[in-house]
Order: structure tokens, then C-alpha cells, then sequence
């Protein structure tokens, strides 16, 4: 395997793929991208001997210097929605100014590509990203993302607070979504980085195998808990004068609003395998997801 740089190594996708590589590869091939050499985890890499690179996307003089030698960008889109377009540029060039020959870059799945659709600022940056990868003429592999089963318990609260409120409250009307855990994504993307020949300029729509709505989560959460768990699906409007009129901070309502609405518009609502094939194996299942969240 080529020497291959994770960036996100810190966050939560980005130490499941260091995770699976490192059982899978000699420890030499794999250098991990952080920007916070404080965390707790980079000091497990530096004592696992891992080679640790310091830049942040915004700092393209410390992008290349973090890029001598690398072979393979595993690229973790960045959190920051207004500026992450210019920082997966700044990779991209810092790539090309180098060794890096091939960039897998971690994109979403979407229906809609229109500027004022609910979803618009998370897919514009990812479709202007996926393009200036393409044009780049480095080697690509676009892995389209689903969303990830991990963001259900973000979305409905804990247990305590499900069992206090007993509903689940989200106007996502009757939208489905096929979730994939992130250990899914990270187990799969491992293998393809292992061998990345076979993915050389491909597109992939990861999706996982069955399709939830939150109608459904309830009633999977009733049995786990033993308890009538309702969903509730409010207009946009009721939903976000709730939540503010019980404190969530505005930018979490408008990010719980625009995920609601995607999903409401069956933004997420796939049956592409791609994912399975890559796997050998099916996606866990939400009620294997939640029952070891919940149970
Ligand atoms: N499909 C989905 O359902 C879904 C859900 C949530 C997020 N996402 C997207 O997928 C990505 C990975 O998800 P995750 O759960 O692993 O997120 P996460 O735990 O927040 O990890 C994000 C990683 O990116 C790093 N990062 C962010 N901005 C950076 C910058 N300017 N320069 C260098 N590194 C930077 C973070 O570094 P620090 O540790 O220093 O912060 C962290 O390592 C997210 O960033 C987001 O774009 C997708």
C-alpha cells in the first residue's frame, strides 16, 4: 500500500479509518493530518508510532509541507459549512503541488441540486469540491455519504430525555433515510484505500442497506425501552420556535431544521448497493444501531 495521509484523524470517522488501517497495514504506510497536536488521541498516534502531520485546512504553506512524501489523500470534508469549500481548495492544491497522486474525498448523497433548497450550503460545497478534485487531474474517488446512523441519537436526544418526553419531535414528515454507521463507512473506505487501483476515478453512492423513517425509529425505540416512544412531526416554523423557546442555540435549531427538511423532501431516500458490494457484507441495521445506543 502507498503511503497514505488521513485527514479529520482526530474526529470521529477520521480514528475509525486509522483504526481499521492500522489492523490491516504496517504502521509506516499510514500519516494522519491534525491541526490540534493537544488531543488526547494524537498522543496515542505519536505512541503508536504513527507519522503525524500538522496543518490546517486554511494554511496552505502548512498543507504542503504536511503532504512531502504522500502518496494517497483520504480527505474528511471540513465542519465549518461557510468555509470549507476554500479549505478542501487549499488541499487540492497542496496535493497537486506534491507526491499525492490520488485523493478519496468523503462527499454526500443528494437528490437536489438547487441553490435554495433546504440542503443547499451542505451539498453546493460538496459538489464545488467534488468538481475542483475532478479538475485537478489527480486521481479521484468520490465517496458519496449517506447519513450516518450516529446522528439519529443527535438529532432525538438520550435516553433520559426520551424517557422524559417520550417522543421523538422532528419534521421530517414521512421522509426515509438509508443510514450507514460510521464503523460501515470507515471498515469499507480502509479496504478501498488498501486497494485503491480498482476505485481509480470513480464516483460512489454509499447508502446503507434498509431505508428508516422516523415514524419507524419510534416504534423500534418503544420496544427497546419498553416504553410508547410517539413521533411528532411539527411544521418547520412550530419546530424552530420550540426548540428556541427551550433554549437550543440558534445555529443547532438551523442545522436540526435543514437536515429535517432534507430528509422530509426524501433527500436521503436511496437504494444504490454500492456499499454493500464494497462491504461483502450488509449495513447494520438501525435496530442493531439504536439497541446498542438505547438499550
Ligand atoms: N453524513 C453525515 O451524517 C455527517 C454527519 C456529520 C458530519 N459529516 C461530515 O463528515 C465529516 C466527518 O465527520 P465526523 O463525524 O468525523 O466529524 P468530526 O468528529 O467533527 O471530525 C471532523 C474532523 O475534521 C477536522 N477538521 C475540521 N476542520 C478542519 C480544519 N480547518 N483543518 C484541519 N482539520 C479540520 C477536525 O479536527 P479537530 O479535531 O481539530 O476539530 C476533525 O478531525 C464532518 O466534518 C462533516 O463534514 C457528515
Amino acid at each position: 500500500m502507498k503511503k497514505t495521509l488521513i485527514t479529520g484523524a482526530t474526529g470521529s470517522l477520521g480514528q475509525l479509518v486509522v483504526k481499521n488501517l492500522l489492523q490491516n497495514v504496517e504502521t509506516d504506510k499510514i500519516a494522519v493530518l491534525v491541526r490540534n497536536t493537544e488531543k488526547d488521541i494524537v498522543k496515542e498516534y505519536q505512541s503508536k508510532g504513527l507519522d503525524v502531520r500538522v496543518a490546517d485546512y486554511n494554511n496552505l504553506e502548512k498543507l504542503q509541507e504536511a503532504f512531502k512524501n504522500i502518496e494517497q489523500v483520504y480527505l474528511i470534508s471540513g465542519s465549518d459549512l461557510s468555509a470549507r469549500l476554500e479549505q478542501h481548495k487549499n488541499v487540492v492544491e497542496a496535493a497537486k503541488a506534491n507526491t499525492v497522486k490520488h485523493i478519496f474525498y468523503t462527499s454526500t448523497v443528494k437528490k437536489t441540486e438547487s441553490t435554495d433548497a433546504p440542503l443547499a450550503p451542505v451539498v453546493n460545497s460538496h459538489l464545488k469540491t467534488e468538481q475542483t478534485i475532478i479538475d485537478s487531474g489527480l486521481q479521484y474517488t468520490i465517496l458519496r455519504h449517506n447519513l450516518y446512523s450516529d446522528v439519529v441519537p443527535m438529532f432525538i436526544g438520550d435516553k433520559e430525555q426520551l424517557l422524559k418526553t417520550k417522543s421523538i419531535y422532528l419534521p421530517t414528515e414521512d421522509g426515509k433515510v438509508a443510514y450507514v454507521p460510521r464503523e460501515d463507512f470507515a471498515d469499507a473506505e480502509a479496504k478501498m484505500l488498501i486497494s485503491p487501483k480498482e476505485h481509480i476515478n470513480k464516483i460512489y453512492e454509499f447508502n446503507g442497506n434498509e431505508k428508516i423513517s422516523y415514524q419507524q425509529v419510534s416504534e423500534i425505540l418503544t420496544k427497546i425501552l419498553g416504553e410508547e416512544i410517539a413521533y411528532v412531526s411539527p411544521s418547520v416554523d412550530e419546530f424552530e420556535a420550540q426548540m428556541k423557546e427551550v433554549g437550543l442555540p440558534t445555529e443547532i435549531v438551523g442545522m436540526l431544521s435543514m437536515f429535517s427538511q432534507g430528509i422530509a423532501n426524501n433527500e436521503f431516500d436511496f437504494d444504490t448497493t454500492d456499499l454493500e458490494k464494497i462491504l461483502g457484507r450488509k449495513t447494520k441495521t438501525m435496530q442493531q444501531f439504536l439497541t446498542e445506543v438505547y438499550a
